[in-house]
């Protein structure tokens, strides 16, 4: 890629160095070694005991590790119906077919999850579900399992570099706003990181703004990757941007800079 090579190690002369094929082939082989070990950790959420549990807010909640190919039914429920409840409208029109893409995404066997558990004395009570129609059938679909929100995250390759994709981060409405949702983006930057993954990315419509407040608060940034970046009439185009927080140099030179 022409925007990559202007990147790459100077020689003491300043002439650029270009990676030889076999450089090129070794460092492909090295990043896909670092996403097969980190898809092979059973429960990443074991590395991190401080995240085990959240008490905050008037909300005690712990979390819970998850595989797209191990959800039970009443999972697979919840995390449709939690989806539709708080997606549909930023989605708009794309959301019949978005539904749909995001279910075959939901069970894939790449997909790792963290769910978040009210534990019984949980302050979401009845009768603040009750406010939420929604969110009623919700719990009316998983009830025994007090799940309240979850992250769906994968370990992938973009652009040469492996990163940690956030496919999903989902409150209940009744949980939103509590820290909670800030409290799971670090605890996947802490797996990003104890994997070494160079950085977070993730997709956000345009039309959902307080997503876009929310990441913006958490220092994301527009990644030289989104449509807006890439050329800004095709941005116009489409409705959402691609976000990203870059940990090492060379995630930030390539996603922050453009580089
Ligand atoms: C977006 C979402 C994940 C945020 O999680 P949350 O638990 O509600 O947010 P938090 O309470 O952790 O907020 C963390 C910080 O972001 C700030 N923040 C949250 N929403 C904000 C907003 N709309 N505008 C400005 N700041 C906001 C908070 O003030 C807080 O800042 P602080 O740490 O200085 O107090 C959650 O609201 C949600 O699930 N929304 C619906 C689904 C969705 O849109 N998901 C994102 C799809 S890309």
């Amino acid at each position: 890629m022409a925007a990559a090579e202007n990147k790459r190690p100077r020689i003491s002369s300043g002439v650029e160095k270009r990676p030889s094929r076999k450089e090129i082939l070794e460092r492909k082989k090295a990043v896909e070694e670092l996403i097969r070990k980190a898809v092979a950790v059973k429960d990443q959420l074991a590395h991190f005991p401080a995240f085990h549990k959240y008490q905050r807010n008037d909300l005690t909640v712990y979390l819970e590790s998850g595989r797209g190919d191990q959800l039970t039914l009443p999972m697979r429920k919840y995390i449709q119906n939690l989806l539709k409840v708080n997606m549909e409208k930023p989605y708009g029109s794309e959301w019949p077919s978005e539904e749909k893409v995001k279910r075959r995404e939901m069970v894939a066997p790449e997909a790792r999850y963290i769910f978040v558990k009210l534990y019984s004395n949980g302050l979401i009570t009845e009768n603040s579900m009750k406010e939420d129609e929604g969110v009623e059938r919700i719990h009316a679909a998983c009830s025994e399992d007090r799940l309240c929100g979850f992250v769906h995250y994968r370990f992938v390759v973009e652009e040469d570099l492996p990163v940690v994709y956030v496919y999903e981060l989902q409150m209940e409405p009744s949980a939103q706003g509590k820290g909670l949702g800030k409290f799971l983006m670090q605890l996947i930057e802490q797996i990003a990181c104890k994997n070494q993954m160079g950085v977070v990315m993730l997709t956000v419509q345009k039309a959902n703004s307080l997503a876009m407040a929310f990441y913006t608060k958490l220092r994301y940034v527009i990644s030289s990757t989104s449509p807006s970046r890439v050329d800004p009439q095709i941005g116009l185009e489409k409705s959402y941007e691609i976000l990203c927080k870059p940990f090492d140099s060379e995630a930030k030179s390539k996603l922050e800079d453009g580089d």
